[in-house]
């Protein structure tokens, strides 16, 4: 039979600590709440208080339920106070000398056999445990931020955590409605060392201006469908915790560079700014523990009047290409009341492009997103031709050929003899240098990547790619046409991967070298990336869906470019590829696609 537990300590009461204390409330067991001062014990409480009146005020918590919730907290200061729990979970700082003092006197406070938990990040939960003369009942209960809402809990055995102690807490887990993985004593368990490498690397990409903390933001965030964005998350987590987890990351998980905390991180913990605890860390906030960002001198204006300052009017638009891509864009176009010029390599391919967007503008129809008429209207817009010598006269024109340089490189030349002066050229290319396209033409400064995602008329996010020859002009347009679609359009550097892949491919090939390295299994990690961190897939059910053969080849682009050995593919994802198992499109990747 599971161990009853009627009442825990938590020790620690700030961003971790505090929403921790309300998920065992919440589920009707007692609480003993310490922190080290009566200044901290307050600032706590205010915590819960403040999170508990939102709850009652958006109607999730009744104001009874309220009551009693705060009736089983018992607020002290200092560890005695933890005589009779039956379990402690401690959540301060994460520093291994702090923990390992906490837990000796944890071990001569508490009831011989009270468990003692930690919810350290990164931190050896077996080096922790070796402060007590009860290691086997120590373990790491991981909890995610904020806790009251994410589902996951990674449950952490040391290798002399008893077996008994690890089946009481996963009941108890289940009991607060929490789903567990249990996992061994490696650094960053599963979810942080997946995260942390994507996290430091967002901040490399702003530290070295390669694109606004906004667009950085954005573009995860639309790109991936992840609920915040990379920067936002570090605020939400605390500089100060982020960057120990990174350090002991880098310790503890082989030297990786990837986890050596990118320099400004160390700058902003120095200089006070340690997210939205302290009211400001990458963002602003309202005030130190609000999660209401509010304007400062970065902001940008992105009122219609800025956005539109130095463009180019842009009324006729070409597109090149027959494929996926063009098709979306096309309609994304003529959708947005451009004319639009669709040029295709022959008669019969054109029809099939014209044919392939009556189709999707007819399902917007029958979906009821689009009227009859707006339908028509849009159609109305496009002239098909197979021909690029229609495209003299052209205000921008866009292309999304073939993802081969030479055949780019070839349209581009072409494009310059034909266009008019002053037209926008821009490419689609997810992965090839724009500099390399740029540079096939007498006017690089009119040259520019617009890397819209697929499906083109649903995915709201542009990347706006500027050259070193991109002129200020041209940007200006590309990002007032971005606005004119009604796409958030995102600037960044010529650089491999752009922001999105280059964030994204990185980890899910973690996640292989993870499944190689049988730390976890696929199941257990796509649960912790989607309950633990809220991503709308966990990272094998989206490389099913890339294609495996897709991403190993951008993580290559990647690794060729940049030359990061963390970067380097997994082999795992390497000989699945050379086996054919591409994913759902060859019925087999990481899952069989055949029987579902
Ligand atoms: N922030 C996150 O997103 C996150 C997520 C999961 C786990 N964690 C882990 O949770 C732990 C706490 O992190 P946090 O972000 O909540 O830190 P925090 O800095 O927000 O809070 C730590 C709290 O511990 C208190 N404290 C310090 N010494 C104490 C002592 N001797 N006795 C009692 N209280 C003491 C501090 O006053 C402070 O309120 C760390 O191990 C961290 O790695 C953090």
């Amino acid at each position: 039979m599971a161990r009853e537990f009627t009442s825990v300590g938590v020790v620690g009461l700030g961003t971790m600590g505090a929403g921790i204390v309300e998920v065992f409330a919440r589920n009707g067991i007692d609480v003993v709440a310490v922190e080290i001062s009566a200044t901290a014990l307050e600032r706590g409480r205010a915590t819960l208080t403040g999170s508990t009146d939102r709850a009652v005020a958006k109607g999730k918590l009744a104001e009874a339920d309220r009551d009693a919730l705060l009736a089983r907290i018992d607020w002290q200061v200092g560890l005695d106070a933890l005589h009779s729990v039956d379990l402690v979970i401690e959540a301060v700082p994460e520093h291994l000398d702090l923990k390992q003092r906490i837990f000796a006197e944890l071990d001569r406070v508490c009831r011989p056999e009270a468990i003692l938990a930690t919810n350290t990040s990164s931190l050896s939960v077996t080096e922790i445990s070796v402060a007590t003369t009860r290691p086997n009942q120590v373990i790491g209960i991981h909890f995610f931020n904020p806790a009251p809402v994410m589902k996951l809990v990674e449950v952490v055995r040391t290798v002399v955590t008893s077996a008994d102690v690890v089946a009481d807490v996963e009941a108890l887990c289940a009991r607060l409605g929490k789903v567990d993985v249990t996992i061994s004593d490696r650094a960053g368990f599963i979810a942080n060392a997946l995260l942390f490498g994507y996290l430091n690397h967002a901040v490399g990409m702003f530290e070295s201006r390669y694109a606004t903390r906004e667009d950085i933001d954005a573009a995860m965030k639309l790109g991936c469908g992840l609920p915040m964005g990379p920067l936002a998350l570090m605020d939400l987590i605390g500089l100060d915790t982020a960057y120990e987890i990174l350090d002991t990351m880098y310790r503890r998980g082989g030297r990786d560079r990837r986890h050596a905390p990118v320099p400004l991180i160390k700058q902003m913990v120095t200089a006070g700014l340690l997210g939205r605890k302290s009211g400001r860390g990458f963002y602003t906030y309202e005030r130190p523990g609000s999660p209401v960002v509010v304007p400062d001198e970065h902001t940008p204006v992105s009122t219609g009047a800025a956005l539109a300052d130095g463009a180019r009017a842009i009324a006729k638009v070409g597109v090149v290409g027959s494929g996926t891509m063009a098709t979306g864009i096309i309609e994304v176009f003529a959708k947005a009341g451009y004319e639009v010029i669709s040029v295709t390599r022959g008669a019969e391919k054109s029809a099939k492009v014209c044919e392939a967007v009556k189709t999707s503008l007819n399902k917007g129809v029958v979906r009821g997103k689009l009227s009859e008429d707006d339908r028509d209207a849009a159609l109305g817009r496009v002239t098909w031709s197979a021909t690029l010598d229609h495209l003299a006269d052209v205000d921008l024109v866009v292309e999304a050929v073939v993802e081969e340089l030479s055949v780019k490189k070839a349209l581009f030349a072409s494009l310059d003899e034909i266009c008019k002066p002053g037209v926008v050229l821009a490419t689609t290319t997810s992965s090839l240098p724009v500099i390399d396209v740029a540079m096939a033409t007498q006017r690089p400064a009119d040259v520019i990547g617009l890397h819209f995602f697929n499906p083109a008329p649903i995915m709201p996010l542009v990347e706006i790619v500027q050259t070193i020859r991109t002129s200020a002009e041209t940007a200006a347009t590309a990002r007032a046409v971005c606005a004119g679609l009604g796409k958030t359009g995102v600037v960044c550097g010529d650089r491999s991967g752009f922001i999105v892949n280059a964030l994204l491919f990185p980890y899910l090939n973690d996640a292989v070298k993870m499944l190689e390295a049988s730390y976890s299994t696929a199941d257990d990690i796509d649960y912790a990336m989607k309950l633990g961190c809220g991503y709308p897939m966990g990272p094998f059910e989206l490389l099913d869906v890339v294609g495996l053969d897709v991403s190993l080849a951008i993580q290559r682009e990647l690794y060729l470019e940049l030359r990061e050995p963390g970067f380097a593919p997994a082999p795992l994802l390497e000989h699945l590829v050379t086996a054919g198992y591409l994913g759902r499109k060859s019925g087999r990747g990481f899952r069989d696609h055949t029987k579902r």
